[in-house]
């Protein structure tokens, strides 16, 4: 097949363009190569992959003779509130809108990479996909405002489009502003970690590779406008997500505390059950193993430098 991944220099996108590169697609990659973390990073995840440097927002876009488009750019990061807000709205709503045009203009599926954000702090844990979404940051809004987008393109103009919720993704190539990445880089390098909040805060850590395989499950099998959580097997707190780490790294983390973050949800807790029912998806790497994968991968490249 023919596939576009847009973001494909990121840290889900580049993974997901080498595996479906490896699996005999012909792929074509799609990154604005932003510089909301070193795009010298980027360079090194689309190192190996064809990536064309376009700005979705804005730049010409041509879908013609894509089997499918996955569309993963996007302004990541809950901390999304103050004049950066202006960011999100540009590489999320509007960038997605252009992107559902083109994609409809081609006649070409679309499957987009929305977020657990746009829950919010939610009613039910387990999360199902029908719960009301209540986002609390505004980088789940701009999330959700995309999903309505796609949604109004499928009525209105046909396109065929289907919607994944990732839940905080982890693994080698984390974005360094993530959580995890921080306390792999801190335990690597004997740099400070700062937490937010008490650390009770927990999430449905999901893999990388788990997350790759849904994406493509979801291309390939999911009906036309569905919705999926993706979300990892196990719910780990952020002080448990560092006592893995410090086991797996065999020393401690120089552990700072500093107040809560705005826009930050208490819990994420996935329910898979569509996805598992529909596709057969279901998560495969437990946290522990993981972690040890980000840490091995990680504490490579700082020992390197
Ligand atoms: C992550 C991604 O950053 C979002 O882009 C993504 O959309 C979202 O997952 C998702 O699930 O949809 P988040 O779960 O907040 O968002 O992941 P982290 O940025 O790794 O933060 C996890 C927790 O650690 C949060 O409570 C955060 O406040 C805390 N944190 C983060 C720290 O304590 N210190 C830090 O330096 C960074």
């Amino acid at each position: 097949m023919r596939y576009v991944v847009t973001g494909a220099a990121g840290f889900i996108g580049s993974h997901l363009a080498e595996g479906l590169s490896a699996a005999g697609h012909e792929v074509h990659g799609i990154d604005c190569f932003t510089d909301y973390y070193d795009p010298a990073r980027k360079e090194e995840n689309a190192a190996g992959l064809d990536v064309t440097r376009l700005d979705l927002a804005e730049d010409g876009l041509d879908f013609a003779g894509v089997d499918g488009i996955f569309h993963l750019a996007g302004q990541p990061g809950v901390r999304s509130f103050g004049p950066v807000f202006a960011d999100y709205v540009r590489r999320n709503v509007l960038a997605s809108q252009r992107v559902f045009e083109a994609a409809t203009a081609a006649a070409a599926r679309v499957v987009f990479a929305s977020s657990s954000s746009v829950y919010g702090d939610a009613e039910t844990y387990p999360t199902p996909e029908d719960t009301p979404p209540l986002p609390l940051s505004p980088y789940g809004i701009t999330k959700l405002s995309s999903e309505h987008l796609a949604r109004a393109y499928a009525q209105s103009f046909g396109l065929d489009v289907v919607v994944l919720r990732y839940f905080t993704v982890y693994g080698p190539r984390q974005r360094p502003d993530m959580a995890l990445a921080r306390m792999v880089e801190g335990l690597a390098a004997g740099t400070p970690f700062e937490l937010y909040g008490d650390g009770l805060q927990s999430r449905s850590f999901t893999y990388v590779d788990d997350a790759v395989a849904a994406t493509t499950a979801a291309m390939k099998g999911a009906k036309p406008g569905a919705l999926y959580n993706v979300g990892g097997g196990e719910e780990a707190t952020m002080r448990e997500a560092i006592e893995t780490l410090e086991r797996i790294a065999g020393r401690r983390l120089d552990l700072r505390e500093g107040p809560p973050a705005a826009g930050d949800v208490r819990r994420t807790s996935a329910d898979v059950s569509r996805i598992q029912g529909d596709l057969g998806w279901e998560p495969r790497v437990g946290l522990e193993d993981g972690l040890k994968e980000q840490w091995l991968w990680a504490s490579a490249r700082v020992a390197a430098r």
